[in-house]
């Protein structure tokens, strides 16, 4: 198994891409620890099945926009499993708004939850595997509009492009302690984020078509290739973007 006993922290764990994450990677043999801010009988039914599965998983309450709370996440996985191996920076949220619709509100919480977050996780993990030993690996989950403008998400966007500069200029620093910073870009994945577009057939098949893989990723497509990011085998890379996109952001034109 890939992570045979590495504790992997992931926030956001108990929806969307983040419960898929938890299962991949509690299927390799890591123990997980599940951050959550909403909804603890999905956190309770996600472990179960875990558990149900060999696995080992707890959850923690943590509301990722506050670094008191990233303090206190960070604890519990240290307490409860001896070390710090893995941080998975996937809690995210979007607003749908164009620069002229969006409030303060909405622009500070969603970089507050996208952008905040992740640079105060990955500065508590940083001091964690520096202060056990060994090194470490911070995986941010951003999203093809870390690079790529998707009007009427302006925040979103906004938010995202901080987390790309984030695992690069974090990668880079923090090299020299083997502590490695990866993002992933998903594009387009079928969980609660997109509940809308599912929702309407005209933009499901808009969408699908503008997709050279002519559909939208299942959370478990982005989840394998992120338990293989969090292994042993990917331990060169870092500072750098992994696109699982099914190839949207070509953005093929030309009719
Ligand atoms: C956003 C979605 C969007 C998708 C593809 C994701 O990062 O959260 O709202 O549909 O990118 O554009």
């Amino acid at each position: 198994m890939l992570l045979q006993d590495k504790t992997v922290v992931v926030t956001g764990g108990n929806s969307g891409i983040g419960e898929a994450i938890v299962l991949a990677v509690a299927a390799q043999g890591a123990n997980v620890v599940v951050d959550f801010v909403a909804h603890p009988e999905e956190t309770s039914s996600l472990i179960a099945k875990v558990e149900a599965a060999g696995g080992h998983a707890i959850g923690v309450k943590a509301d990722v926009s506050r670094p008191a709370d990233l303090h206190t996440m960070i604890g519990k996985a240290v307490d409860s499993y001896g070390r710090l191996d893995v941080l998975i920076n996937n809690a995210g949220i979007e607003t749908r708004t164009s620069l002229l619709d969006t409030t303060e509100a909405d622009f500070d919480k969603v970089v507050a939850v996208n952008l905040k977050s992740a640079f105060f996780a990955t500065q508590i993990a940083a001091k964690q595997f520096i202060s056990q030993g060994g090194g470490g690996l911070v995986l941010n989950i951003s999203s093809v509009h870390e690079d790529w403008p998707m009007p009427g998400n302006i925040a979103y966007c906004v938010s995202k492009g901080g987390v790309r500069m984030l695992t690069r200029t974090a990668g880079v620093e923090l090299g020299p302690h083997d502590i490695r910073v990866v993002n992933i870009a998903p594009g387009a994945v079928a969980t609660p984020i997109n509940a809308s577009t599912e929702d309407d057939p005209a933009k499901m098949k808009q969408l699908e078509a503008a997709i050279p893989l002519q559909r939208m990723a299942q959370p478990s497509d982005i989840a394998d290739v992120v338990a293989f990011l969090a292994s042993g085998r990917a331990r060169y890379m870092t500072a750098t973007t992994v696109v699982i996109d099914g190839g949207i952001m070509q953005g093929s034109v030309g009719l």
